[in-house]
């Protein structure tokens, strides 16, 4: 049985976890990651001990739903205080980290009016030495740089947190991963690797390639008999995989949900922020059963958690040629590098800025600006792609905004028109304290957060967007809808929402003026 060859269960998932948090980019980039766990996850965990039903019944509310609210059941709360107490003793360094980073703020807040910066050298907390530059911009603005690639190797960064758990989807929604540590569970198996670990390839790569469950054992360093025993029920004896997933000829564009398409020729195969179903039974969508074998680029829009999501690079990493990932402003403690977190995780990146330009086999991919959507931080690593396949022209414009639509008269006048545009339209997005609450030092008035949403194009943006591209179809996307997708989206919408409103207005403009336009949802393809 050992021995016999065996393939990949279609529906197997990978979760990859830190400090048994479901890991996105600001709890593993280290700067983000010390900050996240000092200031948002170690007093939320806190709170939930103070009143375990509290946190329970808030998260079976579905008015508080995407709420930071532990939905661990009061009778495992033993096992999350102990989790507290070993962050508290092992993580130490990492809350170390970011209690000098407030410190460092204060100091500059405090005494840096403009005059030299120097002699503040001296009173910067011990954990931050040799690790940031103090800077002014031209107002003299005061602000931390973080050397980013420094912190990897330094004791902020504890890869000793990173674990992963493997199980089979079962379509019922997961708890939503910015809160909700994940506890071991029967069923569910715990391995304690980095992420980089290329035993994840292996289990992976046997999606495509058989293998025996012996082999797989020892690629994920297994040593006792039980975790094999659940490896080995994650196994299967057919091939997953629908032979549709290639071309012969001709180009296919397919919308696999949320913000993620594949792009394929007969040549080559491109998608863009991968994130796909694990519930190869479901009907109505693509999954992982419909990718094709080699994917030539992985193209990341930017680093919300349903754009860069781990647990589909991870399970992709082996048969993705070259992620392009936007470039960072480098030491910005809202803009972590993305090259740098991707190559951590052992893939291959290239790095672009705008118009920058990337082929693959019979086409091109182009850089193109991304506007707004972060909250007025300063945030660069975003980028929207322009992608040429087969003869057609595609644009990618995720959650980029219409907020200056004239930005995309100057990308036409440098790309042309495309053909296909998908854009984003969560007009009403989460406040700025949503994501990013753990990287703010000084509090933030409520009106203030409110006011600074991550919010994508509404109908006018959407339809200016179109109307300077001279692109004759849109297809609105990245709306977080899918069923499948509650555990990292948490969105809520029904009729009155405002998105879907705005972007029935925006479709019956595109009516009005020869556009095609559709609303996309699970699936969709297209063929030429
Ligand atoms: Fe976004
Ligand atoms: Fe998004």
């Amino acid at each position: 049985m050992d021995h016999e060859l065996r393939y990949l269960h279609a529906n197997a998932i990978i979760e990859p976890l830190v400090d048994r948090f479901y890991a996105w980019m600001h709890t593993f980039t280290p700067v983000q990651a010390s900050m996240n766990l000092a200031f948002l996850q170690v007093p939320l965990l806190e709170s939930y001990l103070e009143s375990p039903p509290a946190h329970v019944a808030a998260c079976a509310n579905p008015e508080l739903r995407g709420g930071y609210f532990v939905n661990v059941p009061e009778s495992r709360a033993d096992e999350v205080k102990a989790l507290v107490a070993a962050i508290r003793s092992e993580r130490a360094a990492m809350l170390d980290f970011a209690e000098s980073i407030a410190q460092a703020e204060q100091l500059l807040e405090e005494n840096a009016t403009g005059f030299d910066l120097t002699p503040l050298y001296a009173k910067l907390p011990p954990a931050l030495s040799g690790l940031v530059e103090l800077v002014y911009d031209t107002y003299n603005q005061p602000s931390l740089r973080f050397l980013e690639p420094l912190i990897y190797h330094s004791p902020a960064f504890i890869e000793a947190r990173q674990s992963v758990q493997l199980s089979l989807e079962t379509g019922i929604e997961r708890p939503f991963i910015l809160s909700t540590p994940r506890l071991p569970n029967p069923g569910v198996v715990d391995l304690p690797l980095p992420f980089r670990h290329q035993g994840i390839d292996a289990l992976f790569g046997a999606r495509l390639r058989p293998t025996t469950p012996a082999a797989l054992r020892e690629a994920l360093e297994i040593s006792d008999d039980e975790t094999a025993a659940g490896l080995a029920r994650l196994l299967a004896p057919e091939p997953p995989g629908r032979p549709e997933r290639h071309i012969e000829s001709g180009g296919r564009v397919r919308y696999f949900g949320h913000a993620c398409l594949v792009l394929q020729s007969p040549e080559a195969a491109i998608i863009t922020d991968p994130f796909i179903s694990g519930d190869s039974t479901a009907s109505g969508r693509y999954t992982y059963d419909d990718l094709p074998d080699h994917i030539d680029l992985a193209l990341i829009t930017h680093g919300h958690q349903d754009h860069i999501v781990l647990e589909s690079l991870l399970q992709l990493r082996g048969r993705i040629g070259t992620v392009v990932v936007p470039r960072s402003s480098g030491g910005n403690l809202s803009d972590p590098s993305l090259a740098l977190y991707l190559r951590r995780l052992g893939m291959d990146v290239t790095e672009v800025d705008t118009f920058d330009e990337v082929a693959f086999p019979g086409g091109e991919v182009v850089a193109a600006p991304f506007l707004g959507e972060h909250a007025s931080l300063d945030i660069r690593a975003k980028s929207t792609y322009w992608i040429r396949l087969a003869g057609r022209s595609v644009f990618v414009g995720a959650d980029s905004s219409g907020v200056d639509p004239a930005l995309y008269r100057h990308v036409r006048s440098h790309l042309g028109t495309a053909d296909m545009a998908f854009l984003g339209m969560e007009c009403d997005g989460a406040p700025l304290t949503w994501l990013y609450q753990a990287l703010l030092t000084r509090p933030v008035p409520k009106r203030m957060s409110d006011s600074r949403k991550l919010s994508g194009s509404d109908a006018a943006q959407a339809a200016d967007i179109v109307t300077e591209l001279g692109t004759r179809e849109a297809y609105i996307y990245a709306m977080g809808e899918e069923s499948w997708l509650g555990h990292v989206m948490a969105t809520s919408y029904n009729e009155s929402s405002y998105q879907l409103q705005q972007i029935d207005e925006f479709l019956s403009w595109a009516k009005a003026h020869g556009v095609t336009a559709e609303h996309l949802l699970d699936q969709r393809e297209w063929r030429w």
